[in-house]
């Protein structure tokens, strides 16, 4: 409960209610008797007054009086008024306090002052205990309102709280969820959920959406690039001069491309990756030696230097086609983004590194080009190619397998992308083995 503030201002506003309503009625219980008591013992001591002013003392008699009463007169010697009445004004005064309580009542006629006292400690002892009684009625009403409250709050934040709970729960995405509005009453928590089966229903149809067009798209590409690998091995028995049998080469490895990136769309789509893995595996070294004889040209075309050097022995199996997506695009962006200098591809026990010596991407974007569509402000200049795509499939596919990427300028300028196998990708993962 105290983790809901709702709840709390519930029983908040229960026990200020209570305050208020309870302790009004308290004070004027009070009021009321303090009132009474006064009207009706000065009402009384008044009258007895008279009658001793009257009919007593005019008849010469002594005033006729209870025990707990006492007349004092200050024209009268016998009567004489003791020294500590003299302060008292005239009408109905409560002498508290002491061991004694007492009512004074004063009332001066032709310039003499007569004088009733009269003992009360026995009603203020009973005006005492129904004090108490009032109190200790308007402590337990506070403490009731407090525990029903709780209650209340309890069993009003009860269906939010399991509605905030469903809703939280991520298989509430699954296309086959059932809906939430069935199980509340059609009130506001009722329409609430209604809501939410709204919302998460756009949700569903979004992602699913986007899954099929992934998929649609990969499986439809599969059939005409088929075609193409086939005509394309039709073409080589055919007799071809070497530059059209080159030009044919270069379409066939274009099409085992675009093949194993459909590949991987399919695999992301299915978000099954690791689970079927149709391609193999390789191993770190052996798919930097492809790569490495891939682009070797494209960068020696550039005028660039590219290395590839070991720094650790990495024993462990990659998928092949997630790897080399990885390592061509991170290759394919330092080609296309360096002018002059060097290009490396460096391995390690336990991932790679990918270091140019281009312009460097400024520390402020060294995130967001990692999103997709982002590409950065200093090659949108130069570069007008490129959809700002590759390193957001690069990031995905780490994000599947358990790699890390991370970019950092090098202090002599250009950048670096370190990518870190995680020790669970790696099944057989060697002793020292370090990531
Ligand atoms: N080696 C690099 N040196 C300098 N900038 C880089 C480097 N690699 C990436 N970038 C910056 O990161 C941005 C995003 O890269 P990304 O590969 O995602 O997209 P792209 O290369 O612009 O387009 P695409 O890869 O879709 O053809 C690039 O536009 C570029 O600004
Ligand atoms: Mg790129």
């Amino acid at each position: 409960m105290t983790k809901q503030p709702f709840a709390r201002r519930i029983v908040i506003a229960f026990v200020l209610m209570t305050v208020l309503v309870s302790g009004v009625f308290s004070l004027g219980i009070v009021a009321v008797v303090h009132f009474i008591e006064q009207r009706l013992i000065s009402e009384e001591m008044h009258r007895e007054l008279d009658d001793i002013l009257h009919k007593d003392l005019k008849l010469g008699h002594a005033p006729r009086l209870d025990a707990k009463t006492v007349f004092y007169a200050s024209n009268l010697p016998e009567y004489a008024i003791p020294e500590r009445y003299n302060g008292l004004d005239e009408g109905f005064t409560e002498l508290l306090g002491g061991d004694r309580d007492f009512y004074a009542y004063v009332q001066e006629i032709n310039g003499a002052r007569y004088l009733l006292i009269q003992e009360q400690s026995e009603f203020e002892a009973y005006e005492r205990a129904l004090f108490d009684v009032v109190l200790a009625g308007f402590i337990l009403a506070v403490l009731g309102a407090w525990g029903l409250g709780r209650v209340m709050a309890g069993k009003v934040m009860a269906p939010v709280s399991r509605l905030a709970q469903q809703v939280r729960r991520r298989d509430q995405l699954l296309p086959l969820a059932p809906p939430l509005a069935p199980e509340y009453p059609d009130d506001e928590v009722g329409h609430l959920a209604a809501a939410f089966d709204g919302a998460l229903g756009h949700l569903r149809q979004a992602l699913e959406r986007e899954r099929l067009f992934t998929s649609d798209v990969s499986h439809e590409l599969r059939t005409p690039l088929m075609v193409i690998a086939t005509s394309c091995e039709l073409l080589q028995q055919a007799s071809l001069e070497p530059p059209q049998r080159e030009q044919l080469m270069r379409i066939v490895r274009a099409s085992d491309e675009m093949r194993e990136l459909v590949q991987i769309f399919l695999q992301l789509a299915r978000e099954k990756l690791g689970e079927t893995d149709p391609a193999g595996s390789t191993g770190l070294t052996q798919e930097a030696e492809r790569q490495y004889g891939h682009w070797r040209e494209s960068m020696a075309g550039k005028g660039l230097d590219f290395e590839c050097l070991v720094e650790g022995e990495d024993d462990g199996r990659y998928n092949p086609t997630l790897l080399g997506t990885v390592m061509a695009n991170l290759l394919r962006n330092a080609l296309h983004y360096t002018e002059r200098g060097h290009v490396r591809l460096i391995l390690e026990t336990g991932g790679f590194r990918v270091e140019d010596s281009g312009p460097g991407i400024p520390e402020e974007e060294q995130e967001s080009i990692f999103q997709p569509f982002i590409r950065g402000s200093r090659t949108r200049r130069v570069c007008g190619e490129g959809l700002g795509l590759g390193l957001s499939l690069v990031k995905r596919i780490c994000a599947h397998q358990g790699w890390s990427i991370a970019v950092n300028a090098l202090p002599a300028g250009g950048s670096c992308f370190k990518v870190e196998f995680s020790q669970e990708s790696t099944p057989n993962p060697p002793s020292g083995f370090d990531s």
